[in-house]
Protein backbone atom coordinates (compact mmCIF):
# COMPACT_ATOMS: atom_id res chain seq x y z
CA UNK A 1 0.00 0.00 0.00
CA UNK A 2 1.13 3.86 -0.44
CA UNK A 3 -0.05 7.03 0.72
CA UNK A 4 0.14 9.41 -1.16
CA UNK A 5 0.10 13.05 0.58
CA UNK A 6 -1.48 15.67 -1.54
CA UNK A 7 -4.32 15.74 -3.89
CA UNK A 8 -2.84 17.83 -6.84
CA UNK A 9 -1.90 16.31 -10.62
CA UNK A 10 1.38 15.05 -8.90
CA UNK A 11 -1.04 13.10 -6.39
CA UNK A 12 -3.52 12.31 -8.33
CA UNK A 13 -2.11 11.13 -11.66
CA UNK A 14 0.56 9.29 -9.57
CA UNK A 15 -1.98 7.37 -7.80
CA UNK A 16 -3.92 6.73 -10.65
CA UNK A 17 -1.16 4.87 -12.54
CA UNK A 18 -0.58 2.67 -9.53
CA UNK A 19 -4.25 1.94 -8.95
CA UNK A 20 -4.71 1.03 -12.67
CA UNK A 21 -1.48 -1.23 -12.11
CA UNK A 22 -3.07 -2.72 -9.28
CA UNK A 23 -1.08 -1.05 -6.75
CA UNK A 24 -3.18 -0.29 -3.13
CA UNK A 25 -2.60 3.48 -2.69
CA UNK A 26 -4.54 6.41 -0.75
CA UNK A 27 -4.45 9.81 -1.55
CA UNK A 28 -4.88 12.10 1.06
CA UNK A 29 -5.99 15.50 0.37
CA UNK A 30 -6.66 17.94 2.96
CA UNK A 31 -8.63 20.28 0.81
CA UNK A 32 -10.45 19.31 -2.21
CA UNK A 33 -8.17 17.28 -4.72
CA UNK A 34 -7.10 19.38 -7.70
CA UNK A 35 -8.22 22.28 -5.77
CA UNK A 36 -4.72 24.05 -5.80
CA UNK A 37 -1.65 24.89 -7.85
CA UNK A 38 -3.50 22.45 -10.42
CA UNK A 39 -6.83 24.71 -10.07
CA UNK A 40 -4.73 27.64 -10.28
CA UNK A 41 -2.21 26.87 -13.17
CA UNK A 42 -3.19 28.03 -17.03
CA UNK A 43 -2.67 24.59 -18.37
CA UNK A 44 0.15 25.39 -21.29
CA UNK A 45 2.56 23.08 -22.61
CA UNK A 46 4.88 24.60 -23.78
CA UNK A 47 8.35 22.72 -23.35
CA UNK A 48 9.94 24.82 -26.59
CA UNK A 49 8.40 28.43 -25.55
CA UNK A 50 9.88 28.22 -22.05
CA UNK A 51 12.86 26.97 -22.93
CA UNK A 52 15.46 29.05 -20.95
CA UNK A 53 19.71 29.05 -21.34
CA UNK A 54 21.00 27.41 -18.62
CA UNK A 55 17.90 24.50 -18.09
CA UNK A 56 18.88 22.80 -21.00
CA UNK A 57 18.73 19.16 -18.95
CA UNK A 58 15.03 20.47 -17.30
CA UNK A 59 14.23 21.21 -21.17
CA UNK A 60 15.05 18.15 -21.96
CA UNK A 61 12.52 16.66 -19.06
CA UNK A 62 9.76 19.13 -20.35
CA UNK A 63 10.28 17.57 -24.16
CA UNK A 64 9.66 14.21 -23.06
CA UNK A 65 6.70 15.10 -20.78
CA UNK A 66 5.56 16.88 -23.80
CA UNK A 67 5.84 13.51 -25.83
CA UNK A 68 3.65 11.97 -23.56
CA UNK A 69 0.82 14.30 -23.39
CA UNK A 70 -0.92 12.74 -26.55
CA UNK A 71 -1.62 9.58 -25.13
CA UNK A 72 -2.11 10.28 -21.43
CA UNK A 73 -4.75 12.47 -22.67
CA UNK A 74 -6.39 9.79 -24.63
CA UNK A 75 -6.14 7.18 -21.97
CA UNK A 76 -7.25 9.64 -19.27
CA UNK A 77 -10.43 10.82 -21.33
CA UNK A 78 -11.03 7.24 -21.54
CA UNK A 79 -10.76 6.18 -18.65
CA UNK A 80 -12.49 8.74 -16.77
CA UNK A 81 -15.58 9.67 -19.23
CA UNK A 82 -14.16 13.27 -18.98
CA UNK A 83 -13.01 15.83 -22.06
CA UNK A 84 -9.95 17.65 -20.85
CA UNK A 85 -9.72 20.05 -24.29
CA UNK A 86 -6.20 19.11 -25.29
CA UNK A 87 -5.53 21.49 -27.57
CA UNK A 88 -3.10 21.87 -30.57
CA UNK A 89 -3.07 25.38 -32.02
CA UNK A 90 0.69 25.88 -30.94
CA UNK A 91 2.00 29.27 -29.54
CA UNK A 92 2.94 32.98 -30.03
CA UNK A 93 5.86 34.42 -28.17
CA UNK A 94 5.46 38.22 -29.50
CA UNK A 95 7.78 41.19 -28.68
CA UNK A 96 6.34 44.83 -28.70
CA UNK A 97 9.98 47.14 -29.03
CA UNK A 98 13.41 46.33 -30.05
CA UNK A 99 14.84 45.57 -26.44
CA UNK A 100 12.12 42.35 -26.56
CA UNK A 101 12.81 41.51 -30.57
CA UNK A 102 17.11 41.30 -29.20
CA UNK A 103 15.90 39.23 -26.53
CA UNK A 104 13.39 37.13 -28.59
CA UNK A 105 15.98 36.84 -30.85
CA UNK A 106 18.73 35.56 -28.35
CA UNK A 107 15.17 33.50 -27.34
CA UNK A 108 15.31 31.74 -30.60
CA UNK A 109 19.10 30.92 -31.13
CA UNK A 110 19.13 29.30 -28.39
CA UNK A 111 15.94 26.66 -29.49
CA UNK A 112 17.42 26.42 -32.73
CA UNK A 113 20.71 25.41 -30.98
CA UNK A 114 18.40 23.06 -28.91
CA UNK A 115 17.18 22.06 -32.12
CA UNK A 116 14.02 22.89 -31.32
CA UNK A 117 11.22 23.10 -33.95
CA UNK A 118 10.36 27.35 -33.81
CA UNK A 119 10.11 29.49 -36.53
CA UNK A 120 11.13 33.38 -36.56
CA UNK A 121 8.40 35.47 -36.94
CA UNK A 122 8.00 39.39 -38.74
CA UNK A 123 5.42 41.40 -36.80
CA UNK A 124 3.23 41.41 -39.74
CA UNK A 125 3.44 37.60 -40.09
CA UNK A 126 2.32 36.79 -36.25
CA UNK A 127 -0.77 39.19 -37.24
CA UNK A 128 -1.20 37.10 -40.37
CA UNK A 129 -1.82 34.25 -37.71
CA UNK A 130 -3.69 36.09 -35.33
CA UNK A 131 -4.79 39.29 -36.78
CA UNK A 132 -6.20 41.22 -33.31
CA UNK A 133 -2.26 40.99 -32.04
CA UNK A 134 -1.17 44.66 -31.44
CA UNK A 135 0.25 46.55 -34.33
CA UNK A 136 3.12 47.31 -32.42
CA UNK A 137 3.98 43.59 -31.99
CA UNK A 138 7.65 43.96 -33.67
CA UNK A 139 8.92 40.33 -34.07
CA UNK A 140 7.58 37.09 -32.69
CA UNK A 141 8.58 33.05 -32.52
CA UNK A 142 5.57 30.54 -33.11
CA UNK A 143 6.46 27.59 -31.60
CA UNK A 144 3.70 25.22 -33.52
CA UNK A 145 4.33 21.79 -31.11
CA UNK A 146 3.57 24.10 -27.81
CA UNK A 147 -0.45 23.35 -26.82
CA UNK A 148 -2.35 23.37 -23.83
CA UNK A 149 -5.12 21.90 -22.04
CA UNK A 150 -8.14 22.47 -19.16
CA UNK A 151 -5.91 21.99 -16.21
CA UNK A 152 -9.28 22.23 -14.35
CA UNK A 153 -11.07 19.36 -16.37
CA UNK A 154 -7.67 17.58 -16.34
CA UNK A 155 -8.04 17.24 -12.41
CA UNK A 156 -11.81 16.40 -12.50
CA UNK A 157 -10.63 13.79 -14.91
CA UNK A 158 -7.83 12.58 -12.52
CA UNK A 159 -9.57 12.02 -9.86
CA UNK A 160 -12.55 10.38 -11.59
CA UNK A 161 -10.26 7.80 -13.17
CA UNK A 162 -8.19 7.48 -9.78
CA UNK A 163 -11.79 6.10 -7.96
CA UNK A 164 -12.88 4.06 -11.38
CA UNK A 165 -9.21 2.39 -11.19
CA UNK A 166 -10.08 1.39 -7.93
CA UNK A 167 -7.33 3.83 -5.68
CA UNK A 168 -8.44 5.75 -2.46
CA UNK A 169 -9.17 8.85 -2.44
CA UNK A 170 -10.09 11.16 1.16
CA UNK A 171 -10.73 14.93 0.89
CA UNK A 172 -10.83 17.05 3.32
CA UNK A 173 -8.16 14.97 5.63
CA UNK A 174 -5.35 16.93 7.03
CA UNK A 175 -2.06 15.03 7.63
CA UNK A 176 -0.81 16.16 11.08
CA UNK A 177 2.42 13.93 11.12
CA UNK A 178 4.46 11.70 8.87
CA UNK A 179 5.85 9.24 11.23
CA UNK A 180 9.22 7.94 10.86
CA UNK A 181 10.27 5.48 13.43
CA UNK A 182 13.66 3.23 13.46
CA UNK A 183 15.08 4.98 10.55
CA UNK A 184 12.31 4.22 8.16
CA UNK A 185 8.76 5.93 7.19
CA UNK A 186 5.86 4.19 9.58
CA UNK A 187 2.68 5.81 7.91
CA UNK A 188 1.01 9.46 9.27
CA UNK A 189 -0.54 10.32 11.87
CA UNK A 190 -4.37 12.33 11.03
CA UNK A 191 -5.36 13.65 14.26
CA UNK A 192 -5.59 10.76 16.89
CA UNK A 193 -5.72 8.06 14.19
CA UNK A 194 -2.93 6.17 12.44
CA UNK A 195 -2.26 5.54 8.91
CA UNK A 196 0.68 2.38 9.18
CA UNK A 197 2.29 2.24 5.72
CA UNK A 198 5.87 1.54 4.56
CA UNK A 199 5.43 3.95 1.51
CA UNK A 200 4.76 7.59 2.38
CA UNK A 201 5.05 9.91 -0.92
CA UNK A 202 4.71 13.74 -0.03
CA UNK A 203 3.12 15.48 -3.16
CA UNK A 204 1.99 19.13 -1.22
CA UNK A 205 2.91 21.48 -3.39
CA UNK A 206 4.36 24.55 -2.08
CA UNK A 207 3.41 23.03 1.61
CA UNK A 208 5.59 19.90 1.13
CA UNK A 209 8.41 21.76 3.26
CA UNK A 210 6.09 22.17 5.80
CA UNK A 211 4.70 18.83 6.81
CA UNK A 212 4.93 18.01 10.26
CA UNK A 213 7.20 14.95 11.53
CA UNK A 214 9.84 15.61 8.27
CA UNK A 215 13.37 15.71 9.63
CA UNK A 216 14.98 18.70 8.73
CA UNK A 217 17.97 16.83 6.86
CA UNK A 218 15.20 15.88 4.23
CA UNK A 219 12.91 18.42 4.13
CA UNK A 220 12.13 19.81 0.15
CA UNK A 221 13.80 22.92 -0.25
CA UNK A 222 9.83 24.33 -1.48
CA UNK A 223 9.03 27.65 -1.37
CA UNK A 224 5.33 28.95 -2.59
CA UNK A 225 5.74 31.57 -5.60
CA UNK A 226 2.37 33.43 -5.87
CA UNK A 227 0.63 34.15 -9.24
CA UNK A 228 -2.10 36.11 -9.70
CA UNK A 229 -4.74 36.00 -13.69
CA UNK A 230 -7.82 36.35 -14.38
CA UNK A 231 -9.82 35.19 -16.98
CA UNK A 232 -11.92 37.49 -19.13
CA UNK A 233 -14.53 36.36 -21.88
CA UNK A 234 -14.23 36.35 -25.30
CA UNK A 235 -17.10 35.31 -28.16
CA UNK A 236 -16.25 31.57 -28.02
CA UNK A 237 -17.56 31.78 -32.01
CA UNK A 238 -15.07 34.45 -32.77
CA UNK A 239 -11.84 34.28 -30.08
CA UNK A 240 -9.50 37.07 -30.16
CA UNK A 241 -6.48 34.59 -30.36
CA UNK A 242 -6.50 30.87 -31.17
CA UNK A 243 -2.76 30.39 -30.27
CA UNK A 244 -1.54 30.43 -26.54
CA UNK A 245 0.09 34.08 -26.95
CA UNK A 246 3.09 35.04 -24.61
CA UNK A 247 3.93 38.76 -24.12
CA UNK A 248 6.51 40.69 -22.54
CA UNK A 249 5.56 39.55 -18.44
CA UNK A 250 2.15 38.20 -19.89
CA UNK A 251 0.78 34.81 -21.58
CA UNK A 252 -3.31 34.55 -22.60
CA UNK A 253 -4.68 31.64 -22.84
CA UNK A 254 -7.77 31.16 -24.86
CA UNK A 255 -10.14 27.93 -23.76
CA UNK A 256 -12.52 26.42 -26.59
CA UNK A 257 -15.63 28.14 -24.69
CA UNK A 258 -14.71 31.77 -25.25
CA UNK A 259 -12.34 32.61 -21.78
CA UNK A 260 -9.24 33.99 -21.88
CA UNK A 261 -6.56 33.13 -19.63
CA UNK A 262 -4.76 35.83 -18.24
CA UNK A 263 -1.67 35.63 -15.96
CA UNK A 264 0.19 35.86 -14.04
CA UNK A 265 2.01 37.97 -11.84
CA UNK A 266 5.44 36.28 -10.25
CA UNK A 267 5.65 37.40 -6.30
CA UNK A 268 7.53 36.19 -3.54
CA UNK A 269 4.68 36.74 -1.12
CA UNK A 270 5.03 33.14 1.20
CA UNK A 271 1.43 31.32 1.62
CA UNK A 272 -1.02 34.47 0.83
CA UNK A 273 -3.30 34.12 -2.07
CA UNK A 274 -4.67 37.58 -1.83
CA UNK A 275 -5.70 39.44 -5.00
CA UNK A 276 -4.51 43.22 -5.34
CA UNK A 277 -5.24 45.93 -7.63
CA UNK A 278 -1.53 46.56 -8.91
CA UNK A 279 -1.00 42.63 -9.17
CA UNK A 280 -4.19 42.20 -11.58
CA UNK A 281 -3.52 46.16 -12.94
CA UNK A 282 -0.68 44.48 -14.03
CA UNK A 283 -1.83 41.33 -15.93
CA UNK A 284 -4.25 43.56 -17.74
CA UNK A 285 -1.93 46.45 -19.11
CA UNK A 286 0.73 44.03 -20.14
CA UNK A 287 -2.53 41.62 -21.71
CA UNK A 288 -3.90 45.21 -23.31
CA UNK A 289 -0.73 45.60 -24.65
CA UNK A 290 -0.21 43.08 -26.70
CA UNK A 291 -4.04 42.13 -27.13
CA UNK A 292 -5.82 45.78 -27.17
CA UNK A 293 -9.25 44.44 -28.15
CA UNK A 294 -9.01 42.54 -24.65
CA UNK A 295 -10.24 46.15 -23.31
CA UNK A 296 -14.20 45.32 -23.98
CA UNK A 297 -14.33 41.70 -22.87
CA UNK A 298 -15.97 40.64 -19.49
CA UNK A 299 -14.03 40.36 -16.66
CA UNK A 300 -15.45 36.82 -15.68
CA UNK A 301 -12.68 35.60 -12.85
CA UNK A 302 -9.87 36.39 -11.09
CA UNK A 303 -7.56 34.21 -8.57
CA UNK A 304 -4.39 33.52 -7.38
CA UNK A 305 -2.07 30.20 -6.77
CA UNK A 306 1.23 29.45 -5.43
CA UNK A 307 3.76 27.79 -7.57
CA UNK A 308 5.76 25.38 -5.97
CA UNK A 309 9.18 26.18 -6.45
CA UNK A 310 12.01 24.53 -5.33
CA UNK A 311 15.49 26.03 -5.10
CA UNK A 312 16.79 25.25 -8.61
CA UNK A 313 13.31 25.97 -10.46
CA UNK A 314 13.12 21.88 -10.87
CA UNK A 315 11.34 18.89 -9.78
CA UNK A 316 12.11 17.05 -7.13
CA UNK A 317 11.15 13.22 -7.46
CA UNK A 318 12.19 10.67 -6.42
CA UNK A 319 13.31 8.46 -3.12
CA UNK A 320 14.83 10.78 -0.13
CA UNK A 321 17.28 9.89 2.54
CA UNK A 322 14.41 8.35 4.78
CA UNK A 323 13.36 4.85 3.61
CA UNK A 324 10.02 4.50 2.21
CA UNK A 325 9.50 8.51 2.09
CA UNK A 326 9.38 9.95 -1.58
CA UNK A 327 8.96 13.04 -3.06
CA UNK A 328 7.27 14.52 -5.79
CA UNK A 329 7.10 18.11 -5.91
CA UNK A 330 8.91 21.56 -6.35
CA UNK A 331 7.49 21.68 -9.82
CA UNK A 332 7.44 25.35 -10.07
CA UNK A 333 5.84 26.56 -13.52
CA UNK A 334 5.59 23.19 -15.22
CA UNK A 335 3.46 21.42 -12.93
CA UNK A 336 0.71 20.85 -15.36
CA UNK A 337 3.11 20.07 -18.42
CA UNK A 338 4.89 17.66 -16.40
CA UNK A 339 2.06 15.52 -14.96
CA UNK A 340 2.03 12.99 -17.31
CA UNK A 341 5.81 12.02 -17.05
CA UNK A 342 5.45 12.20 -12.87
CA UNK A 343 2.65 10.29 -12.63
CA UNK A 344 4.54 7.47 -14.82
CA UNK A 345 8.24 8.15 -13.44
CA UNK A 346 7.16 7.67 -9.55
CA UNK A 347 4.40 4.97 -10.26
CA UNK A 348 7.18 2.70 -11.42
CA UNK A 349 9.57 3.71 -8.69
CA UNK A 350 7.07 2.78 -6.36
CA UNK A 351 5.89 -0.50 -8.10
CA UNK A 352 9.31 -1.85 -7.40
CA UNK A 353 10.84 -0.85 -11.16
CA UNK A 354 13.72 1.73 -11.80
CA UNK A 355 13.79 5.64 -11.73
CA UNK A 356 13.90 6.47 -15.91
CA UNK A 357 17.67 8.11 -16.54
CA UNK A 358 16.17 10.99 -17.56
CA UNK A 359 14.57 11.65 -14.34
CA UNK A 360 17.33 10.71 -11.75
CA UNK A 361 18.87 13.83 -12.02
CA UNK A 362 15.89 15.26 -10.28
CA UNK A 363 16.04 13.42 -6.95
CA UNK A 364 15.89 14.68 -4.05
CA UNK A 365 19.71 14.26 -2.73
CA UNK A 366 20.38 16.62 -4.81
CA UNK A 367 20.37 19.46 -2.43
CA UNK A 368 21.63 17.39 -0.01
CA UNK A 369 24.82 16.69 -2.47
CA UNK A 370 25.15 20.39 -2.99
CA UNK A 371 25.40 21.56 0.64
CA UNK A 372 27.61 18.38 1.93
CA UNK A 373 31.18 20.41 3.27
CA UNK A 374 33.77 20.03 1.07
N1 LIG B 1 3.17 28.13 -16.05
C1 LIG B 1 2.55 29.36 -15.88
C2 LIG B 1 2.85 30.05 -14.63
O1 LIG B 1 3.58 29.55 -13.81
O2 LIG B 1 2.36 31.14 -14.43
Amino acid sequence: MTIIVGGGICGLGIGWYLAKAGHPVTVLERGQAGAGATWAAAGMLAPRAEAEPAEERLTELLLEAHAMWPAFTAELEAASGVEIDYRGDGTIVVGLDRDDADRLRFQYDFQQRLGLETEWLSGDAAREREPHLAPGVTAAILSPHDHQVDNRKLAMALRTALMRAGGGLREHCQVDEVLIAGGRVRGVRIGDAELADDTVLVAAGAWSRQLPGLPEAVRPPVRPVKGQTLALMMDGARPLIRHVVWGPAVYLVPRRDGRLICGATVEEAGFDTGLTAGGLMDVLRNAWEVLPGIYELPLVESWAGLRPTSRDDAPILGQSAVPGLLFATGHHRNGILLGPLTAWAMSTLIAGGEMPASVRPFAPGRFAAAEAPS
